[in-house]
């Protein structure tokens, strides 16, 4: 498969790394930046002979290189600094997706599958399907993987064992409101409930919603990208190989949940169509709440923003 990076910041070159490392495909990496892609590109072609590499990366400033591109990412944007919250980088943001997405509209691979990663996600996901007017099957955002995969990091550090152990769920939006279930996280296949108290499992929802911004407080010039890409790169595996595999993903709810109209996270499967489909879990009124809750501060965000 084909798949274009465009943003080949610290988000899009990590993750062009680790598909290089998982040989997933020929990469093709698109930045404004005249140097940036190309300078990458050739740095992960000199490390193919020791990843056992085996397609091309390709660098470039124009999009038309996009052309025959099964998958695109988008992660152009510009990350958080200390004390902002997602919802901040929105006006920027907006614009730079609206030009990407009319990009990818215009280029010879307007029938891929779009991830979205720019922040904020799920309003960003809401730009992304205006621009481009996609069925929900070819769009979605990377979000809950991310927060899940944080979530299991911070259980697996207080039980002592490899968080490779643990299966947690994160829903709902990629931000202050995202919802951590810890009903529905397991360890080893047992319930976390049953192993750790209620006020811890407390400290590590609220740990999980702040730990994007820890990562920002600590580098002060830009977000976190190690988890990030690993996350995209989990999903694009996913399509990639077809694996039907369910991971927690932005998409665009027709009913799911009882939401319409409106990107929030979810479990999605996703195999070689994209999102093949939305698994819904039975939560109970409390947790739905929440979820309804997430979903209502992107679509105050969307309608504030008039998108
Ligand atoms: N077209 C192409 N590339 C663009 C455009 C555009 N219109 N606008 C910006 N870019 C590029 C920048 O030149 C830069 O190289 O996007 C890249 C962003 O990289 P970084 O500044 O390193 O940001 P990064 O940490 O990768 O985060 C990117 O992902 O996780 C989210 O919140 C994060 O929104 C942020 C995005």
């Amino acid at each position: 498969m084909k798949i274009a990076i465009i943003g080949a910041g610290k988000v899009g070159s990590t993750a062009a790394f680790l598909m290089a490392f998982k040989n997933l495909g020929d990469i093709i990496l698109v930045d404004l930046v005249e140097g940036l892609p190309q300078g990458h590109a050739l740095d992960l072609m000199e490390a193919s002979p020791l990843l056992g590499f085996e397609h091309s990366v390709l660098g470039c400033n124009d999009f038309r290189c996009m052309a025959g591109a099964e998958i695109a990412v988008i992660t152009a944007g510009v990350p958080r600094k200390p004390g902002m919250s997602r919802l901040d980088l929105l006006n920027t943001n907006k614009r730079i997706v609206e030009e990407v997405c009319r990009h990818i509209k215009k280029s010879a691979a307007k029938n891929c599958i779009v991830i979205v990663v720019t922040n904020p996600l799920d309003v960003l996901c809401m730009v992304a399907k205006k621009a481009l007017g996609f069925p929900r099957q070819r769009l979605i955002g990377m979000s809950g993987l991310l927060d899940s995969s944080r979530m299991s990091y911070f259980i697996g550090k207080e039980l002592g064992i490899p968080a490779k152990h643990v299966y947690s769920t994160v829903l709902g939006s990629h931000g202050d409101n995202m919802v951590p279930l810890t009903r529905h996280t397991r360890v080893g296949g047992k319930p976390v409930e049953k192993l750790l108290s209620k006020r811890k499992l407390a400290e590590i929802i609220e740990h999980t919603q702040q730990a994007g911004a820890e990562i920002v407080a600590h580098l002060k010039t830009g977000s976190a990208f190690f988890a990030p890409a690993a996350a995209i790169t989990e999903m694009v595996e996913a399509i990639v190989k077809n694996k039907k595999k369910t991971l927690p993903c932005s998409a665009y709810l027709e009913g799911e949940y009882g939401l319409h109209g409106v990107f929030v996270g979810v479990p999605c499967v996703l195999g070689k169509k994209g999102l093949e489909k939305i698994t819904e879990l039975k939560l109970s009124s409390e947790e739905l709440a929440l979820l309804r809750k997430s979903a209502e501060e992107t679509r105050k965000a969307v309608k504030e923003t008039g998108i």
